[in-house]
């Protein structure tokens, strides 16, 4: 932009010093003669007495306008030029009615008249010009900003997947499901009656050492005892509660123990819950539905077995096993030696159950001599590094994408 121009208009009406002033004769320091000195003048401290002197005075004024006209390019820029020229108080156009037009002799008061109104025209019309233009500007560019571009790639957002554990259970539900059970619920934090005495597990029976439990730091006064339930049988307990036989459900859930973590124990781990109490249920009964759920989670390649065990709440009771999945039950690894998974014995446990003992009856007022029935309890997470082929259960709970993106 030409020194002297537009800006220097914008700034000489904030106060700021300009360039230069094309005279008619010539270049005159601004100092001495911006447009404010001289539409601040009358006409003849300018020299001017003729009317031919007016068109050249006004060409100026109009090609100073122009150029810095051009120099508005934003909102506050052109309001600011507006106000320069406009200004009804000290705007330009004010100071030549006011110091040229006002006191001009009769002689040029008709030439200044004229030229006045010829630049105030083109002085508004250029301004209105200038408004609009930058108006379409600023809302060409939030469009421009809005616009979307169909051509660009899309943004493409993962998408999450259940967690293995979750998967398993979801497994273990339609098993369930697909032979006549439902699936029910229960607290994680339970009362010691549920957890162990109504499972025939008295205050001071050697079994509460294996599930040795976190208890809820209560205030002095509470009624009783809570703690994180160390298994879901808590559950068998309250279902019977509340339902007749036939009773036939399942219950998954999260569990706590004060195991010290290592490959195969965790803190918190999960377990499926097992229960089923009818008129007529019989250990064929117990034994055909276990290895049916086995043979449709593993495959009907694996074989079962059950052995003599001890649960206080079932009689029998019994450990649950299969040939192990990893060296189809032969003991040996595929490269020569033993089977680490199962230590060469070909069969590897995977749960505890039983038909439900009759003393549990008692608790929840069914006739032992009417109903009979069994339960089993699975821990999923074991169940899940079977089939999974996972060596630490700690990698169920550290959350690493890694490991939960090779199970989507
Ligand atoms: C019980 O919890 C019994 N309530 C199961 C039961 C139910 C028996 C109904 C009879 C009738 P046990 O303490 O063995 O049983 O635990 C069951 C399963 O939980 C185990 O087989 C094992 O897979 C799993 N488990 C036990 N402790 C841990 C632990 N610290 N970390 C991970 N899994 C565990």
């Amino acid at each position: 932009m030409a020194q002297g121009g537009v800006c220097d208009l914008v700034r000489a009406a904030a106060g700021q010093p300009c360039g230069f002033w094309l005279g008619s004769g010539g270049l005159i320091p601004a100092h001495e003669h911006n447009v404010e000195n001289k539409t601040g003048l009358p006409l003849v401290h300018l020299g001017i007495t003729r009317p031919e002197d007016l068109a050249p005075l006004f060409a100026d004024l109009r090609g100073r306008f122009d150029e810095e006209c051009a120099c508005a390019c934003d909102e506050s820029s052109w309001k600011q030029f507006r106000d320069a020229w406009l200004g009804r108080k000290s705007g330009l156009l004010t100071q030549i009615t006011d110091n040229w037009l006002k006191p001009a002799t009769q002689e040029l008061k008709r030439v200044v008249g004229q030229e006045l109104n010829q630049l105030r025209a083109h002085v508004e019309s250029k301004i209105e010009e200038r408004r609009k233009a930058i108006e379409a500007g600023t809302s060409k560019t939030a469009s421009a900003r809005e616009r979307v571009d169909l051509s660009l790639p899309g943004v493409i957002r993962t998408i999450g997947s259940h967690h293995l554990i979750r998967q398993v259970f979801q497994q273990i539900e339609d098993i369930f499901f697909s032979i006549g059970f439902s699936v029910v619920e229960g607290p994680e934090i339970e009362t010691p009656y549920y957890n162990f005495e109504a499972l025939n597990i008295p205050e001071f029976h050697p079994v509460r050492d294996d599930m040795d439990t976190f208890y809820l730091d209560l205030p002095k006064g509470a009624p009783q005892p809570l703690l994180l339930r160390t298994h879901t049988s808590p559950m068998q307990i309250r279902t019977m509660e509340k339902r007749q036989p036939p009773v036939r459900v399942i219950v998954p859930g999260k569990v706590y123990r004060r195991d010290n973590p290592d490959a195969t124990h965790s803190f918190i781990f999960h377990q499926v819950e097992g229960l089923a109490v009818d008129s007529d249920i019989t250990f064929c009964d117990f034994t055909g539905t276990i290895e049916y759920f086995v043979k449709q989670f593993f495959g009907p390649g694996v074989k079962t077995r059950f052995r003599p065990s001890y649960f206080p709440f079932t009689e029998p009771s019994v450990e649950f096993g299969v040939s192990c999945i990893f060296c189809g039950g032969s003991g040996s690894a595929a490269g020569g030696g033993t089977c680490s998974k199962c230590k060469g014995s070909g069969w590897i446990e995977l749960f505890g159950a039983g038909m439900v003992d009759p003393a549990v009856y008692g608790f929840v007022k069914y006739d032992p001599k009417k109903v009979s029935g069994f339960a089993f309890g699975m821990g999923i997470d074991r169940l899940a590094m079977l089939k999974y082929g996972i060596d630490d259960i700690q990698v169920f709970f550290q959350n690493d994408a890694r490991f939960l993106r090779q199970f989507p």
